[in-house]
């Protein structure tokens, strides 16, 4: 509003006075700028951050606030943002001293005096990035001490799976022989004795069978021995006898050495968790499995019949959670393809060095 006695040119001094007072007193970074980068007005913030005087930046251009190897791609998202009216970047501002600003600028298009002008704003993330930093480098080391439990306790399944087979298993069946031939050699037992012998025995059968399924349960021998291929075959084969439901396995992997340890174990496990989810979830009556090799990648398949589920509407379950880790951990993939109705396909693929 112009006041009495008041000239057009004193008003607009002042009304020049009250918008660099509003656009000084932004946070952050405010900008006024043309098409090639020329500004027009700018707040004191960026006099302050940059290092650069109002006379040097009067001469300068936008471009010239970042490192000379990313202005390309600054230009280009600012061509961008003048066609489509506003856009945004995150870049690192350039200051006169050589100091490096995390930013993220935004900017809008503006018509004034017959030209496009963009107005661009710029908040400093430093505090963003250092916090993005923390908890990527936390997330990592997470994983790694994921990864070393995991071995820790894949170690610990293989030593007292063998110290089970070999050990107790070995001793048991030695047991069992020293008291069938004391059967033998004492002819004068009576019935009842007999009787306490043979159930004996029979009791020492069952403590060998359950020795044997449970050290194969925590890690069986031919993973190690014979490879991954063979150790799926009888895990799908001990499934089938087991609940009945019928398993097809197509090994076309051709395995002429043992494949990584970490890759045969954690394949194995993936395969041992999809087993137990098609046994409780599912309902299926046959599954499909696929092992092979393609482009430097080892990929496992498991398909179901059941009654399939949608993987989106998932709380927080472990089963599916680990299995994923265990690709990740190896910079693999797991796919899960299922809906209502329709099966499930589980993929793992994970890559390894050479044939
Ligand atoms: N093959 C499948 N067929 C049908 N539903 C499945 C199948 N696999 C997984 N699901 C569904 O996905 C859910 C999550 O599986 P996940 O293995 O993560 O957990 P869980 O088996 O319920 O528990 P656990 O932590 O003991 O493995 C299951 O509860 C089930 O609803
Ligand atoms: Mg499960």
């Amino acid at each position: 509003m112009k006041r009495k006695g008041e000239t057009i040119e004193q008003r607009l001094i002042k009304e020049k006075q009250l918008s660099d007072s509003i656009i000084n007193s932004l946070p952050g970074i405010f900008c006024l700028y043309d098409e090639t980068g020329y500004f027009l007005r700018w707040n004191k913030n960026i006099e302050t951050i940059s290092g650069y005087s109002t006379e040097e930046i009067s001469k300068m251009r936008l471009f010239d606030f970042f490192d000379p190897a990313d202005t390309d791609i600054i230009k280009e998202r600012v061509a961008k943002s003048f066609h489509a009216g506003h856009g945004d970047v995150i870049g690192e501002l350039l200051t006169k001293s050589g100091k490096r600003i995390p930013y993220h600028f935004n900017g809008w298009a503006v018509r004034f005096d017959d030209h496009t002008w963009f107005v661009g704003t710029g908040t400093d993330i430093s505090e963003r990035r250092k916090e993005q930093i923390k908890i990527s480098e936390t997330t990592r080391k997470l994983r790694d001490l994921s990864s070393h439990l995991q071995n820790i306790r894949e170690e610990e399944r293989k030593i007292i799976a063998k110290e089970m087979h070999d050990g107790m298993g070995q001793t048991l069946a030695a047991i069992k022989i020293d008291v069938s031939l004391l059967k033998k050699m004492i002819p004068s037992l009576n019935s009842d004795e007999t009787q306490r012998i043979e159930s004996i025995i029979t009791s020492l059968d069952d403590l060998v069978k359950t020795m044997k399924n449970r050290s194969l349960e925590l890690r069986p021998g031919i993973l190690d021995d014979l490879g991954l291929g063979d150790t799926l075959e009888w895990q799908f084969s001990e499934f089938q006898k087991r609940t009945g439901i019928k398993c097809f396995f197509d090994n076309e992997l051709r395995e002429t050495g043992l494949l990584p340890t970490a890759v045969r174990t954690n394949l194995f496990r993936i395969c041992q968790e999809s087993l137990s989810n098609i046994e409780r979830h599912s309902g299926a009556t046959i599954v499909n499995s696929n092992l092979k090799r393609e482009s430097k990648k080892i990929i496992l398949t498991i398909t179901d019949n059941g009654r399939g589920f949608d993987p989106k509407q998932q709380t927080v379950t472990f089963g599916l959670f680990s299995m994923e880790q265990r690709v990740v951990l190896l910079n693999g993939e797991l796919q899960i393809e299922s809906e209502p109705g329709n099966g499930t396909t589980l993929r793992a693929m994970i890559p390894v060095e050479s044939d």
